[in-house]
């Protein structure tokens, strides 16, 4: 193996090599306990067949002056790396990261958060490997080895020839007596590392804590939206108009129209499907409720955004729905025709999108899995185990599509504490 030079020159050294045959391969212990490490070194790479055929020290004068330049210019790629560092943690724990919507205070610093974590973190890396190369080349012998390779297992010999070996490489990388430069890079490294592990933080969450009731439910996996019921609320189904929010003096909603609409059986047809979430009374903006200069935008955005809250609200053709077997216990979680899954996949969570009239099954388009809509969303094809959880549903006096209670199992795939 050649190291340093081309191949041309690796020609022009092979004549150093010792010869094989006259280096003594087998010492005592007492033998090499007598050597020191200059001499357990320079034996080491002769019987690794290696032959140093040059080396020369890079400042062979102490008190150099280039030295000391030199000295200041590595120290200074690790101060950065370390700065950068420090920075990136500092983004990390302190930066405003929540989320923040169009138009709303703080929006602009929100927005930098994630290029922060990266141009900190990738900086901080590259002054590091910049200080390393800058080091070696600056600090470290210029060097000439030819190695002859052969094969076989190592004996005592060569374990403590190459500790003496390693060792020398430390001495002569003068490392030992930089301080500054030695606590800068570890500083640095330990820093750059951080980079690499500190967001793995961000996914480690207590799943029982509990926040308050809201319309995403607490942040537990057994609750929703519509868990809302439970606590006295009235909770309509809200069928999502799609409205795009524009800004209005200088903030973004959706004022003067609705996101979120409360729904009428006669809104759906026969044999068809509609996505609806969880709508609270005081998130009402339409109808006689309507007012043109209210703003419940960011409300059913929430709604929207619940990872429990979707539900499909089925209406099965009357001719099918009189073949529809419900579930024991839940004989009368539908209304009329009318039939509410959970749309969040038992498998592991997809939205079950799709709807087929003709055969009345509901799809999962992520892994194939099929359930059946007139026997409560049983699962008969796919990976799902687990029948899709039904919502109980009702119409108020006003006619309008209601919530008469909560899911009575958690909806999505399965987690320890789940015993439906
Ligand atoms: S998530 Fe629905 S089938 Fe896999």
């Amino acid at each position: 193996m050649v190291r340093g030079h081309r191949r041309d020159d690796c020609l022009r050294y092979v004549d150093w090599i010792p010869p094989m045959s006259d280096i003594k391969r087998n010492y005592t212990r007492e033998e090499l306990d007598r050597m020191s490490d200059d001499e357990l070194a320079r034996l080491g790479t002769e019987l690794d067949d290696v032959t140093v055929a040059y080396r020369k020290e890079r400042f062979p004068l102490a008190n150099d002056p280039a030295e000391k330049r030199a000295s200041r210019r590595v120290a200074t790629l690790f101060a950065l790396s370390v700065v950068l560092g420090l920075a990136f943690v500092a983004v990390y724990l302190f930066w405003p990261w929540e989320y923040k919507h169009l138009g709303e205070d703080g929006l602009w610093f929100h927005t930098l958060y994630t290029p922060l974590l990266g141009v900190t973190s990738g900086l901080s890396i590259m002054f590091l490997g910049m200080g390393a190369i800058a080091y070696t080349k600056n600090f470290v012998p210029e060097e000439i080895s030819v190695q002859t390779r052969h094969d076989g297992p190592s004996d005592e010999v060569d374990s403590r020839t190459l500790v003496a070996l390693l060792n020398d490489s430390w001495k002569t990388s003068t490392l030992g007596r930089r301080p500054v430069i030695q606590g800068l890079a570890g500083a640095g490294a330990v820093l750059a590392g951080l980079a690499v592990v500190l967001p793995l933080g961000g996914i480690v969450k207590n799943p029982w804590k509990a926040k308050a009731m809201g319309i995403q439910g607490d942040g537990t996996l057994w609750t929703t939206g519509w868990t809302l019921h439970e606590q006295g609320e009235k909770v309509y189904l809200g069928r999502d108009t799609g409205a795009i929010a524009e800004e209005h003096d200088g903030h973004y909603t959706t004022q003067g129209v609705s996101r979120l609409v409360r729904l009428r059986p006669e809104d759906l047809d026969a044999g068809s499907m509609e996505t609806v979430f969880p709508m609270t009374e005081e998130m009402v903006n339409d109808g006689d409720k309507f007012d043109a200069k209210r703003d419940v935008y960011e409300e059913h955005m929430h709604s929207i955004h619940g990872p429990r809250n979707a539900v499909m609200l089925i209406r099965l053709r009357h001719q099918d729905a009189l073949k529809a077997i419900p579930r024991e216990g839940q004989e009368d979680f539908h209304y009329g025709d009318y039939y509410a899954y959970s749309k969040i996949c038992t498998h592991i969570g997809c939205p079950t999108s799709l709807y087929e009239q003709q055969t009345n099954r509901i799809l999962c388009p992520c892994h194939q899995s099929q359930f059946d809509a007139l026997r409560h969303g049983k699962p008969v094809f796919g990976p799902a185990a687990r029948a899709l959880p039904e919502l109980p549903i009702s119409v108020d006096e006003e006619g309008y599509m209601i919530a008469k209670g909560n899911f009575i199992e958690p909806v999505g795939p399965a987690f320890w504490e789940r015993r439906s």
